[in-house]
């Protein structure tokens, strides 16, 4: 069932857990990820950066296909689809093309112009029934040629944005995207719990969630995070099990080059993964 993130967000919130977001690149992401949240009964988010709908021809194509898998599989949990770290055009195209959720990410706009633009998604997103994610302080690392400083949200910044009537809220923490240095000094507990007074029970976004240890992920989870994007894990779990698979020379014996033999080790790993998440943020059986 294809809908906004609203609802299964403010029920995580109240419910102390959180839902995850897994970004997909193509049809395997997508049917891996979806069949492992009906699987186990999990409301699901699926992320679409501006650069995978791109890859994927157009978010029109991720739209459409992510519709038809969700009836010819018989998916019957929630699940979101959602633009990640959208511009302000980004965000006009998905919602033409039939997301049912995005993300404005403004961070690297002067405060007023962030409020500004903000604001007027909010507007048009509600109208047209979509969820819509602001975020604060930029994330860390590169995402899609998207480079971030790994900044602390200020928490009066973010109430500022909470208040324009977004559904839920990216706030640096530290966080960031792609795998975490060694001197990594961990998320601010501080800055979210500050955030967290502030803006009450609207939901909050962790972004990077790849190679956050787990205590980490229970205590955000604790002190409000509703949503916990993951990206680069289902990659490096994708790139294993095909690295395994060409290098054991599976791809050599018999019609092992058929890519939907070549591709399914890779899909399975993405399962493995996901699942794995899934019991760590506490969304199983939570549909
Ligand atoms: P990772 O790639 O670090 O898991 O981050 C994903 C993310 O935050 C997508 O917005």
């Amino acid at each position: 069932m294809l809908v906004s993130a609203t609802e299964m967000l403010n029920k995580a919130v109240a419910g102390k857990y959180a839902v995850g977001q897994f970004n997909i690149n193509n049809l395997e992401w997508t049917k891996a990820i979806l069949m492992t949240a009906q699987e186990n009964n999990s409301p699901v988010i699926l992320g679409v950066s501006e650069g995978a709908g791109k890859y994927m021809t157009g978010f029109k194509t991720v739209s459409a296909m992510v519709k038809a898998m969700i009836e010819e599989m018989n998916i019957t949990v929630p699940v979101a689809l959602h633009l990640d770290h959208g511009s302000y055009d980004g965000c006009y195209k998905c919602i033409e093309a039939g997301f049912s959720s995005v993300m404005f990410d403004g961070s690297h706009f002067p405060i007023e112009e962030n409020i500004a633009k903000t604001s007027e998604l909010v507007k048009v997103c509600h109208e047209k029934g979509l969820s819509i994610e602001a975020e604060v302080g930029s994330i860390g690392g590169e995402e899609d040629g998207v480079v971030g400083a790994g900044e602390i949200a200020d928490p009066e910044e973010c109430k500022k944005i909470a208040d324009l009537g977004v559904d839920f809220l990216a706030a640096g923490i530290g966080n960031i995207h792609g795998k975490y240095p060694e001197n990594w000094k961990g998320l601010d507990f501080d800055a979210l719990a500050k955030t967290k007074e502030l803006i009450g029970n609207l939901p909050l976004v962790l972004h990077g969630g790849t190679g956050i240890p787990a205590d980490m992920i229970k205590k955000a989870i604790s002190l409000g995070v509703a949503k916990i994007n993951v990206n680069t894990e289902c990659q490096l779990y994708f790139q294993e099990a095909t690295r395994k698979y060409i290098e054991a020379g599976k791809d050599l014996e018999g019609k092992g080059f058929d890519p939907r033999k070549l591709l399914a080790p890779g899909t399975e790993a993405i399962k493995v993964i996901v699942k794995e998440k899934m019991e760590l943020f506490g969304s199983i059986n939570k549909a």
